[in-house]
């Protein structure tokens, strides 16, 4: 049985702290010039049926590290455009001996079905509203680098609650390590059963920030939004927008954040975008050693427990050049590029 990445809530600590280790050691390899594994024999789809611009070429670029071979694929281009089903498209590229598939797909659930029918390797690069268990990876990672850990940070996630994957999977991954999580924004912008995801809400942005180590802030997702949600754009950025004035109520080392893409002048300013404080940059930077990790983790592992091996000759090999997957290693690999 292949091992899939679909999500953070239902991911054991001990594969977060694995994923974040091996993260951490691809970056210091690739920014040393040493080497990493190779899965040559690898070929991996990508299905964007959502627009995207981070998540698709950071997938590339590990892919492209990994020495994967990639197979691309958007919907409009696709048979799909002339009426085949979802799933029939994902049979397609199973019996055209795909090893796994990389997927983006608007509706929440569509990459555990695509796992159901593929069968190998998935990996959920945003599903609707649900899941983006890379981005929290890449984010976690940012904090780490920055914080040293994540027990005890008082992080705010600001904004359209309601319709980001970013802020669900975020919350899971940072609430299971420690961290408290509180969500910030209008009424209408948060989920109607908040009982259901970890952390405490506020509908005042300087009582959800004041003490902040970590803001995250979020895009308003108008694609998936309905009418009426929102009086007026600049009505929401004179109460919500992260800037030079509303930064002051947080704490003075408070990293702020954002998972791309920006609308500056409505969530955030260019004041905090792109000030010290800003780690938005490292965020894109991580991303891409994290899905190297995402790639070689479902690729070159066993999900416990192993039903029934696949053959050997289509797993790639681990060789010496394999990282280390201990979590002792991934705080000391992380502990290595802290900034104080
Ligand atoms: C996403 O795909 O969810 C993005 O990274 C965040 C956004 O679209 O605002």
């Amino acid at each position: 049985m292949p091992r899939n990445l679909l999500g953070i809530r239902h991911l054991a600590n001990d594969d977060i702290e694995e994923l974040l280790s091996i993260s951490a050691d691809f970056k210091l390899r690739i920014n040393e010039g040493r080497e990493v594994p190779n899965l040559s024999n690898q070929v991996v789809g990508m299905l964007f049926f959502e627009n995207s611009t981070r998540t698709r070429v950071s997938f590339e670029q590990a892919a492209y590290y990994l020495k994967m071979k990639t197979a691309n694929f958007s919907a409009g281009g696709s048979s799909m455009a002339k009426g085949e089903t979802f799933r029939d498209t994902v049979l397609t590229l199973r019996y055209e001996r795909l090893n796994g598939l990389v997927m983006r797909h608007r509706a929440s659930g569509s990459a555990a079905l695509a796992a159901k029918y593929f069968g190998g390797p998935v990996l959920n690069a945003g599903d609707g509203q649900h899941e983006h268990p890379t981005q929290a990876l890449a984010d976690a990672l940012t904090i780490l680098e920055r914080k040293g850990d994540i027990k005890g940070l008082q992080v705010a996630i600001v904004g359209d609650v309601e319709h980001s994957r970013v802020a669900r999977s975020n919350a899971w991954l940072l609430s299971k390590f420690g961290a408290d999580i509180r969500y910030v924004g209008p009424r209408t912008l948060m989920p109607p059963h908040m009982q259901m995801l970890p952390g405490e809400v506020f509908y005042d942005l300087r009582a959800g920030i004041e003490g902040a180590d970590v803001i995250i802030c979020l895009r308003l997702q108008k694609e998936r939004m309905a009418d009426g949600m929102l009086s007026s754009i600049s009505e929401y950025a004179s109460m919500y927008q992260i800037n030079r004035e509303t930064l002051r109520w947080a704490n003075r080392d408070c990293l702020v954040m954002h998972p791309g893409p920006i609308n500056r002048g409505v969530e955030v300013d260019d004041v905090a975008a792109d000030g010290e404080r800003s780690v938005i940059t490292n965020q894109i930077e991580n991303g891409i050693f994290v899905r190297m990790a995402a790639l070689y983790w479902v690729f070159t592992t066993e999900p416990k427990p192993v039903e029934s091996p696949p053959p050997a000759k289509t797993r790639p090999t681990r060789s010496a050049k394999a990282p280390a997957r201990t979590a002792s290693k991934a705080k000391k690999a992380v502990a290595g590029g802290k900034k104080k």
